[in-house]
């Protein structure tokens, strides 16, 4: 991106502004792309019965939820703490989807009190359902189509040495357990990763889905999952929504022919409705130029946004405080005791202490995923909507930080 490009604003405030009011590190949403992602998803399957069901783990502000639920997206949960969040938020149970990994039975037994749509995963799990709820409670399954997406070996989750799913080649099993406790299976489900590049490798698994839910007579809803990928860099290819909305619909209005009710589809997305909305603001603490190396160290950390050193994420940095200056290489660095490292190599203008950078595409997975490490405090987070900014999570407290310890003196 040119030096003249990089924008100094979010939703029409002023980033410096934000950060002078606010403090840095500071996480800051603008709702309008929220929205407008919300709004494209739409569009790309308006020719079908869908629903688009947040996967909140990549922002779960409940603010940020109750936006969601007025712009018309349902809830995807991974943990009963998610689902109590969607509750909270204003989500009915019919609203929110439970799609839990290798959890205990307590916790479904709580999602099945709370009535929210629950999917399972596995086949014990499946049994213990059976033989606790019989045919009670109408669940989704999880099958896992063993197909390579995704743009991380941590984040794709369809293949066959993953931990995620009921293996497609196990269907005949699920049905004997399912005839066997009179269980009714409304919903089928696939995700099989984040950041799928190749839109053909999404149809493939859709197909497979498809496939498998011809076994299924009472079916109701087919779950696609998610994976749409965003770009983190100018030059990315991101999942062509529109392409795949046109071929998800003419698959999806031939399977429905004929039906008496059609199924319904629906999606899972979180980066996509979130992360662009997202900046992460830091403040330049020190430049440091070593042998090899010019360092920008920052007032932040691994702490706050893990990305790029958990899965090498590139985010994009710009200095906000300086846009028309020279443009030199920097490593940007956080104060985090260990490698801890924001971006390689950057083209940056000219920073210099106390200049403010922007790390982009910070909505998804960055505060959901920070940590007191290093007993740092959290970050708070600004949501800027209709051209105001609100401070939808509070900077934390050493009192925060401690709030859970119980401290003893020992003799
Ligand atoms: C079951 C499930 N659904 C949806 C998502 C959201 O994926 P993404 O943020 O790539 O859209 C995830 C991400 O881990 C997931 O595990």
């Amino acid at each position: 991106m040119g030096k003249a490009e990089v924008s100094t604003q979010i939703g029409g405030v002023q980033l410096e502004e934000l950060a002078v009011m606010f403090g840095t590190p500071l996480y800051v949403y603008d709702s309008s792309l929220m929205a407008r992602q919300v709004a494209r998803l739409k569009a790309a399957f308006s020719g079908l019965t869908h629903r688009i069901m947040y996967a909140c783990k990549a922002l779960p502000n409940l603010t940020v939820l109750r936006l969601m639920r007025r712009i018309g997206t349902g809830l995807d949960t991974v943990s009963i703490e998610e689902v109590e969040l969607g509750l909270k938020a204003g989500f009915t149970a019919d609203e929110i989807l439970f799609t839990p990994n290798m959890v205990g039975f307590a916790e479904f037994q709580r999602a099945v009190e709370y009535g929210v749509h629950i999917t399972i995963d596995s086949i014990p799990m499946l049994e213990l359902f059976g033989q606790a709820f019989g045919g009670k409670v109408p669940l989704f399954l999880r099958v896992n189509p063993h197909i390579m997406a995704g743009g991380n070996e941590r984040i794709s989750t369809g293949h066959i040495d993953s931990k995620f799913g009921i293996s497609i080649h196990q269907l005949r099993h699920v049905e004997r357990i399912v005839a066997t406790h009179g269980m009714h299976i409304h919903g089928l489900h696939m995700h099989t990763g984040s950041d799928i590049l190749d839109a053909e490798v999404f149809l493939q698994g859709a197909e497979l889905l498809i496939d498998t839910a011809e076994r299924f007579p009472e079916l109701r809803y087919l779950d696609l999952g998610s994976g749409f990928k965003v770009a983190y860099k100018e030059e990315d290819i991101t999942t062509d929504i529109e392409e795949l909305g046109r071929r998800i619909t003419e698959r999806m209005v031939k399977f429905n022919t004929g039906r008496s009710t059609p199924v319904e589809v629906w999606f899972e997305p979180g980066k996509f409705l979130v992360s662009e909305s997202g900046t992460l603001l830091v403040r330049v603490n020190l430049v440091k130029q070593t042998t090899a190396t010019v360092f920008a160290g920052v007032d932040s950390g691994l702490n706050h946004m893990i990305r790029p050193m958990m899965y090498g994420a590139y985010h994009q940095i710009d200095n906000v405080s300086n846009t028309g200056g020279n443009t030199r290489i920097y490593t940007v660095v956080g104060n985090i005791c260990e490698t801890d490292t924001f971006g390689w190599d950057r083209k940056l203008a000219e920073v210099r202490e106390g200049d403010l950078l922007a790390l982009r595409n910070a909505g998804a997975y960055g505060h959901s995923m920070a940590s007191n490490y290093n007993s740092r405090l959290r970050p708070p987070e600004i949501l800027v909507h209709n051209g105001k900014p609100l401070l939808i999570r509070r900077r934390e407290t050493l009192v925060d930080l401690i709030a859970t310890q119980v401290a003893h003196e020992l003799e």
